[in-house]
């Protein structure tokens, strides 16, 4: 299977942002677009200009700064918007205006009180307009995951034949299920005749937890970028999560795919995002989580200390954790566990001495959730005394 290229785009700075409490300033909005653009993202999407004059410069700021990404604004299908928009771009060596509008009847219907032949107008009209700015215009059709997909297909249709060259497809309340997804994206690709002169996107929120499932459908149905933030972070329940997606394509390369973002930098820039937006991550979470490399059952740390890979699929060190992998003592921790961890602080024991240490292990690792090293080597010491 050939290779084919999934350019990520990075909507941390716009959609990401719109998390309750999270909004950065421009000087911090520089600072991680500097860093998203080391992590090899293909599409910065560093904000939406027309919404406040803090939006405006970080979009003019961030242009002036970044090389070699696409840099891009967000707007609706508005002529004003759009003019803001190209202004705060100017100075951006790839610049992107991100136009668009709603498409399922829910948003033309109550959002826009209108009718789907008007949407169309409205939307070409945008596009064509975008056009006279900057040569790279990519068109959202807001809510597709409920739309009509015949009306989906025309209105695709004709915003590429208006000049657009990328349709981001939004699932934008979370609601298709990873097969539906692919289908539309494989509807898209077989009906729309025009499609070879621009490539369908994939924008999908995590409403129902199924975000990264059905970017990574929309891959396979014939999208060729995915929009995703750094921890999944964005409204309500979040968008697809940058790291998630990434790793899935690198571990399976049966899919065909490849991104050239370099993974061993997403634990550090998740928690760059983390500590800059104030937004904990969550301790299992996929990747990044503090616990995604820890061990703590007997059955598994006894596995995993004979071979790490009977029970991890990602080397810590591919994803820039370090040596975060670690055998987490608790109460259901067995004898080999307690060993490596008490040889690691320079205890060793014989085998009979273990056997009496272990006894003394599970009264301590009842009484605490986790056994931590001042209780080993308190441990160790009692021992050593008693003996
Ligand atoms: O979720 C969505 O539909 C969006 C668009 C504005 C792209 O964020
Ligand atoms: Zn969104």
């Amino acid at each position: 299977m050939s290779n084919q290229k999934i350019h990520i785009f990075d909507t941390s700075l716009r959609d990401g942002e719109q998390v309750p409490g999270c909004k950065l300033n421009t000087k911090e909005k520089i600072e991680l677009a500097i860093k998203l653009e080391e992590l090899g993202v293909d599409v910065i999407e560093a904000g939406f200009p027309i919404s406040s004059p803090g939006d405006f410069s970080s979009v003019e700021e961030i242009s002036k700064v970044i090389k070699n990404a696409t840099v891009c604004g967000l707007t609706r299908a508005v002529k004003k918007d759009i003019e803001v928009a190209a202004d705060a771009l100017k100075l951006a060596k790839k610049p992107r205006i991100h136009t668009g509008i709603g498409s399922s009847d829910n948003h033309i219907k109550y959002k826009f009180n209108t009718t789907r032949e008007n949407i169309l107008e409205r939307a070409v009209e945008a596009v064509k307009y975008a056009r006279n700015f900057v040569d790279d215009v990519e068109f959202y059709a807001e809510d597709a995951g409920r739309a009509d997909i015949e009306f989906l297909a025309k209105l695709t249709e004709a915003v590429i034949g208006a000049g657009a060259t990328v349709v981001n497809i939004p699932d934008t309340t979370g609601f298709c299920l990873p097969h539906q997804y692919q289908a539309k994206m494989e509807y898209l690709i077989n009906h729309v005749s025009n499609i070879d002169k621009a490539i369908l996107s994939c924008h999908c929120h995590n409403d129902l937890g199924l975000a990264v499932a059905n970017s990574i459908a929309g891959a396979i149905g014939g999208a060729r970028q995915i929009e995703s933030t750094i921890n999944g972070i964005g409204e309500r329940a979040g968008n697809c999560s940058l790291e998630e997606v990434v790793m899935i394509i690198k571990k399976h390369p049966e899919l065909g795919f490849y991104t050239d973002v370099k993974s061993e930098l997403l634990n550090p820039m998740s928690r760059l995002i983390s500590d800059t937006m104030r937004m904990p991550i969550q301790a299992n979470k996929a990747v990044v989580g503090s616990n995604a490399f820890a061990h703590s059952s007997g059955i598994h740390q006894d596995g995993f200390l004979k071979n790490s890979s009977t029970y991890e699929i990602i080397n810590p060190e591919e994803v820039g954790a370090g040596n975060t992998q670690h055998i987490v003592l608790t109460a259901r921790s067995g004898r080999a566990a307690l060993a490596f961890r008490m040889r690691g602080l320079g205890h060793e024991f014989t085998r009979d001495e273990m056997d009496e240490l272990y006894k003394q292990f599970l009264e301590v690792a009842d009484s605490k959730k986790e056994v931590n090293d001042d209780d080993l080597n308190e441990l160790a010491k009692t021992f050593a005394t008693a003996n």
